[in-house]
């Protein structure tokens, strides 16, 4: 242990945090799988930002203030890892992505992968996001009552997919997407908490669709590794990435790069736009103003990345989305040493939970904070920065962040100028599975304007 680490580390006899004090061996394991949100809710209401979760075999902590959110991801983040938690059931898919790898593997990633996100590299990815969306949108007649949860996921993977391969994929596009779809079914329902070597369909699936996938993105590599230099996609983005040695990745590294981007991208902002639509429909005067500010700043032009940072009101929507359904419910670390927070002791190895869904709703930095209002953005509130952090923080923070707000921005524009959706289901309730998923398909109404 390093001397500044000692020097911060716990004083003797400082308290574990107050907690439900569950059963032996199973801890509140039980309350857990009945209810997570609702378990953490009551966890938050009893016994303040600092708790002692106790969920089965993982010693678990939760930290739901955001200063202290703040000083784990950001001002102390040498002192906690990205936690082991889930990581497992993602490995198989992702090897060695972004979003599982640590370390000096993680870093030299993150630093080659950084300037494919350029705000200037979004704009030709703004292009596609807005034909995808416009074309979805086409698709759609007055009175046809769709899944908004399937179609933001269709037209959030179709985005992604070109942007990452480019628009002249060809029969590999729908190839591409459907071996993605089979991936994707082995993270659904029971097929998550099954391992990989019993013999389900979904396990067969999964292998089958992650070898097509690997097939196509070695063949596409291979083909762009010479002409990248003329491509604007973000595979070619990536294959010219280099370290801060000079040096480019692998061929392995890149293919698990792209398979992260695809699973990390699509279904988060496929979450944010069926919540963001869901919601609107849920408010008409929202609708009005919404409808109002694109009529004015669009009319009948298909937004463009310049247009996203005029549309000041579709940006609060997105955020208000963000904020009461954030797709990533919680963020898990673990702590490399033993560490003091608010006076209270967690233990190296242990996991600690930062609740996007507490601190969202959290009524200390938000008025009303159950309500869906849009205007709370446009006003100059005073809060912590931590109370809202629906992309992480610190060196950990989602790379795909600005790619993502421009996307949920845009397709929420496409459609919004187009069609009113109403809502045909009473309630919308979400439960965490990786991502926060909505429980019901969320159908609703194409109508006239
Ligand atoms: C609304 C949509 C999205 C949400 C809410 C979201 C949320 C997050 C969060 C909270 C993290 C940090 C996790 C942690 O600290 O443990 C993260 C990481 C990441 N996200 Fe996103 N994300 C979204 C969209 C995207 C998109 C569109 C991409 C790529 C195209 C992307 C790529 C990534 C990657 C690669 C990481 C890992 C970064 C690292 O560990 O260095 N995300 N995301």
């Amino acid at each position: 242990m390093s001397t500044e680490a000692r020097q911060r580390g716990p004083e003797a006899g400082i308290r574990r945090p107050p907690g439900p004090d569950g059963l032996p061996v199973i801890g509140n394991l039980h309350r857990f799988l009945r209810g997570q949100l609702t378990f953490i809710e009551t966890c938050a209401r009893e016994y303040g930002d600092v708790v002692y979760t106790n969920v089965g075999p993982i010693e678990s902590y939760m930290v739901a203030h955001p200063e202290q959110i703040e000083r784990v991801l950001v001002t102390e983040d040498d002192r906690f890892r990205k936690a082991e938690m889930g990581q497992g059931r993602l490995k198989p898919l992702f090897g060695d992505g972004l979003v599982v790898s640590d370390g000096e593997h993680w870093r030299r990633q993150r630093t080659r992968m950084q300037p494919a996100f350029r705000p200037d590299r979004i704009a030709t990815y703004a292009e596609i996001m807005a034909e995808q969306a416009a074309a979805a949108a086409t698709a759609w007649s007055p009175g046809e009552t769709i899944r908004v949860d399937e179609e933001m996921r269709r037209i959030t993977l179709s985005i992604l997919v070109r942007s990452l391969f480019g628009t002249d994929l060809g029969d590999r596009e729908a190839e591409i997407r459907e071996a993605f779809e089979m991936v994707m079914a082995r993270f659904e329902g029971v097929n998550m908490w099954l391992p990989g070597w019993v013999p389900t369909p979904a396990n067969w699936r999964f292998r089958r669709g992650r070898k097509r996938i690997d097939e196509i993105v070695f063949d596409l590599i291979d083909e762009r590794r010479d002409e990248a230099e003329t491509r604007d996609d973000l595979l070619s983005a990536l294959l010219l990435a280099e370290d801060e040695r000079g040096e480019r990745m692998s061929d392995e590294a890149v293919r698990d790069e792209v398979v992260t981007l695809l699973a990390a991208g699509h279904d988060t902002t496929a979450l944010a736009l069926t919540y963001a639509l869901y919601l609107v429909g849920t408010s008409p005067d929202v609708g009005r103003k919404l409808r109002a500010e694109l009529d004015a700043k669009l009319g009948e032009q298909v937004p463009t990345l310049s247009d996203v940072t005029e549309l000041e009101y579709a940006e609060a929507v997105v955020s208000e989305a963000l904020r009461l359904y954030p797709p990533t419910h919680a963020t898990a670390r673990e702590p490399v040493e033993d560490v003091t927070v608010d006076g209270y002791r967690i233990p190296a190895d242990s996991t600690v939970f930062l609740p996007q869904w507490i601190a969202h709703r959290d009524e200390r930095w938000w008025t009303d904070p159950e309500t869906f209002r849009p205007d709370r953005w446009l006003d100059d509130a005073n809060r912590p920065e931590y109370a809202y952090f629906p992309f992480g923080g610190g060196p950990r923070h989602c790379l795909g962040h600005r790619f993502a707000t421009v996307e949920a921005q845009v397709v929420l524009a496409t459609i919004a100028s187009r069609w009113r959706l109403d809502p045909e289901i009473d309630d919308l309730s979400v439960r965490p599975v990786i991502t926060l998923r909505p429980t019901e398909p969320v159908a609703m109404t194409v109508r006239e304007r």
